[in-house]
């Protein structure tokens, strides 16, 4: 039988954006991802996070639902236009108080809060002054760390300063396929060192404010592989693994930026400024691992001399993902006996599938029941082999605005009819309340 430690934590996780919808409630300002969903063309359907899940209204029901499956901790983020409606002076009341019953709501159920700072909703405000390739939006980062932590943490102890700065610089900055949609490599880059910056110097501020909090970062990985033994094939795998992974495991780990990496991209780099380095290799009490899937790449010399990314062929999720529960496994180890943080967590892992409601009112979802199953049974293994795997977050409590494609995916424990608000357990959740009581994923 799979077993885990007895004190593991088992979770799930949101994000404010996509699940709040109130977007222009109660004082708060406009994020980038406002901007961008209202933009025509950039999101899937039109779809937009103006209601999104109404959690914003519903949030005393969405704790019931969480207590009744068992969820030992909660996973949300906090929006920082709610906040600081202009990214940074004017503090909006409203908008502290919201978090703080939330915080207090989720205590009284016996849920333990883990608050992500930033995923993803900037004030508008501060991307009309330059964004994240603007080092002011790290300055306005930690203003905004130090009013959310004054406010927050003496209840919350569990702290993550970024979620994904892999996907927000690049999605962002490089590819536009995020907020706010721009496609400027020499975006991308400053945009990469004020992230980690403002992570870095946020650190210490959360220490300071919430004492005894354990704080860390969210990263999103994943083992890039080569299609074949070639070493040509090899090369090109540790290239991406340099441009997704190690861009950012390399520095907080104190390491700097990869060299091999920051020669590809054959630019001066001269944003750094003296310090930021150390600033951003700050001790952190954990790292947060987001783990959907690997990618595999191949050279491409014979063509424009960049290596690329082969499609795979094995079991996929509606995302188009490869289902590969073994990644899951080589990545834990791989960072605990490379990097050695003192602790790990699994902050996100989960699929997208067409979930339908059936005649019987239940959504009947074995597919993601499997696909949870087995990325449990690696990260049992991986725990087994040594590495400090404290707890895991699915993605998602409930389906939400998936960004670019809006509500047409589908990542939910719990289903959402969008047009009445309802929310129904899929058969994953009751699955999962299970596997937090009998503390096996083989239930
Ligand atoms: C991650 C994001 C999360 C969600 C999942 C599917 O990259 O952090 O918000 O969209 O992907």
């Amino acid at each position: 039988m799979t077993t885990f430690p007895s004190d593991f934590i088992w979770g799930a996780a949101t994000a404010s954006y996509q699940i709040e919808g109130a977007w222009n409630a109660d004082g708060k300002g406009e994020s980038i991802w406002d901007r961008f969903s209202h933009t025509p063309g950039k999101v899937w359907g039109g779809d937009t996070g103006d209601v999104a899940c109404d959690h914003y209204h519903r949030w005393p029901d969405d704790i019931r639902l969480m207590a009744d499956l068992g969820l030992h901790a909660y996973r949300f983020s906090i929006a920082w236009p709610r906040i600081l409606p202009d990214g940074r002076g004017q503090i909006n009341q409203a908008g502290l108080d919201f978090y703080s019953r939330l915080v207090d709501g989720l205590l009284e159920a016996g849920i333990t809060p883990f608050a992500t700072l930033y995923h993803w909703d900037l004030p508008q405000a501060l991307q009309d002054e330059g964004g994240w390739p603007a080092r002011t939006t790290a300055e306005a980062f930690v203003e905004y760390a130090d009013v959310v932590s004054q406010h927050l943490g003496d209840r919350v102890k569990n702290w993550m300063t970024l979620n994904e700065p892999w996907v927000i610089a690049s999605l962002g900055y490089l590819m536009g396929v995020h907020a706010p949609g721009h496609q400027d490599l020499d975006e991308m880059l400053p945009a990469s060192h004020h992230l980690l910056l403002a992570h870095g110097w946020a650190v210490p501020v959360l220490r300071r404010n919430s004492p005894d909090a354990e704080v860390g970062i969210v990263l999103n990985l994943g083992p890039q592989v080569p299609a074949s033994p070639s070493a040509a094939d090899r090369a090109a795998a540790r290239y991406f693994d340099g441009v997704t992974n190690r861009w950012y495991l390399d520095p907080i780990s104190g390491r700097g930026y990869p060299a091999d990496i920051v020669q590809s991209y054959q630019r001066e780099l001269d944003y750094i400024q003296p310090g930021d380095m150390d600033a951003i290799a700050v001790p952190i009490d954990f790292l947060g691992v987001n783990y959907y899937t690997r990618g595999i790449h191949r050279d491409n010399a014979a063509k424009d001399n960049l290596p690329e990314t082969v499609h795979h062929t094995g079991e996929s999720t509606e995302m188009g993902w490869e289902v590969h529960p073994e990644s899951l496994y080589d990545l834990l180890g791989r960072l605990h006996f490379e990097y050695r943080f003192p602790a790990l967590y699994v902050t996100e892992n989960g699929a997208a599938y067409p979930d339908l409601l059936s005649d019987d009112g239940h959504v009947h979802d074995a597919d993601r029941i499997s696909y949870l199953r087995r990325h449990f049974q690696s990260a049992a293994r991986a725990i087994a082999a040594g590495v400090p795997l404290k707890g895991y977050f699915v993605w998602s409590l409930m389906d939400n605005f998936e960004w670019s494609f809006g509500y047409s995916k589908r990542f939910g424990l719990v289903y959402v009819d969008y047009e009445t608000q309802q929310r129904i357990p899929k058969d994953s959740a009751l699955w999962y309340k299970r596997v937090i009581e009998t503390n096996t994923p083989d239930a």
